[in-house]
C-alpha cells in the first residue's frame, strides 16, 4: 500500500479529484490532508471522505520538525502539494527527498517563482499575450517552482480569453492529469 499526504490551502478542487481517483484503489490511499487554513473547504471535504486532517500554523511548520514525525508515523510515501502556498522548509525537503511534488498552473520555467500563484499567473500570461499556457507537475525543492519537471500539458489561449477563462482551461488540465501522474509515480 502506498500512502499519500495532500497539502492544500485553497478551495481544494485538485485535492477532491485526487481523493475521488484513489477512493476505491487497493494499492494507494490518501492518508491525510494537511492545511494551513482552518476553515478551508478542503478539510471538510476530506473528513466527509473519512480522511484524517491536520491544521498547521507557521510555528508547527517552520520551527519544529513535528511534521516529519506526523508523516513518518503515517508511513507517507508521497507528499502532494495541491494549491499549498507556503514554501516547504528544508528539513521537510530533506526528509522526503524526491517524494514531494507540486502542481503549477503554467508551463514552467515560465511564470513561476515567488508571488506567481493563482490569478497572478493567469493575469501575467494574459499581459504577456501568450498563446499557449498549461500546467506543470514537478518535484519540490527548497525554491519556489524550481524542482525537476515530471509532466506538462498545454492548452491554447485565444486573444479574447480573459484571465478567468485561462484559469478555467488550466484547472481542467490539472484535474485531468494530476491523479494519473501521481498514480504513475507511485507505481514506478
Ligand atoms: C491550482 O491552480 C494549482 O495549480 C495551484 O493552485 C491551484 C489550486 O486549486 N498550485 P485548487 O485549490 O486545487 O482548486
Amino acid at each position: 500500500m502506498k500512502r499519500i499526504a495532500i497539502f492544500a490551502s485553497g478551495t481544494g478542487s485538485n485535492a477532491r479529484e485526487i481523493i475521488e481517483f484513489f477512493k476505491h484503489n487497493k494499492d494507494v490511499s490518501v492518508e491525510i490532508v494537511v492545511s494551513n487554513k482552518k476553515n478551508s473547504g478542503v478539510l471538510s471535504m476530506a473528513q466527509s471522505n473519512g480522511i484524517k486532517t491536520k491544521v498547521i500554523d507557521r510555528d508547527y511548520f517552520y520551527s519544529s520538525e513535528k511534521m516529519v514525525d506526523l508523516l513518518k508515523n503515517d508511513n507517507i510515501d508521497l507528499i502532494v502539494l495541491a494549491g499549498f502556498l507556503w514554501l516547504v522548509p528544508n528539513y521537510l525537503v530533506r526528509a522526503f527527498q524526491g517524494r514531494i511534488i507540486n502542481i503549477h498552473p503554467a508551463l514552467l520555467p515560465k511564470f513561476g517563482g515567488k508571488g506567481m500563484y493563482g490569478m497572478n499567473v493567469h493575469l501575467a500570461i494574459k499581459e504577456a499575450n501568450e498563446f499557449v499556457s498549461g500546467m506543470t507537475i514537478h518535484y519540490v525543492n527548497e525554491h519556489y517552482d524550481e524542482g525537476a519537471i515530471i509532466f506538462q500539458a498545454s492548452c491554447d489561449i485565444n486573444e479574447q480569453d480573459t484571465a478567468d477563462e485561462i484559469a478555467t482551461k488550466v484547472l481542467k488540465l490539472e484535474h485531468k492529469h494530476y491523479a494519473k501522474v501521481i498514480n504513475q509515480l507511485l507505481m514506478e
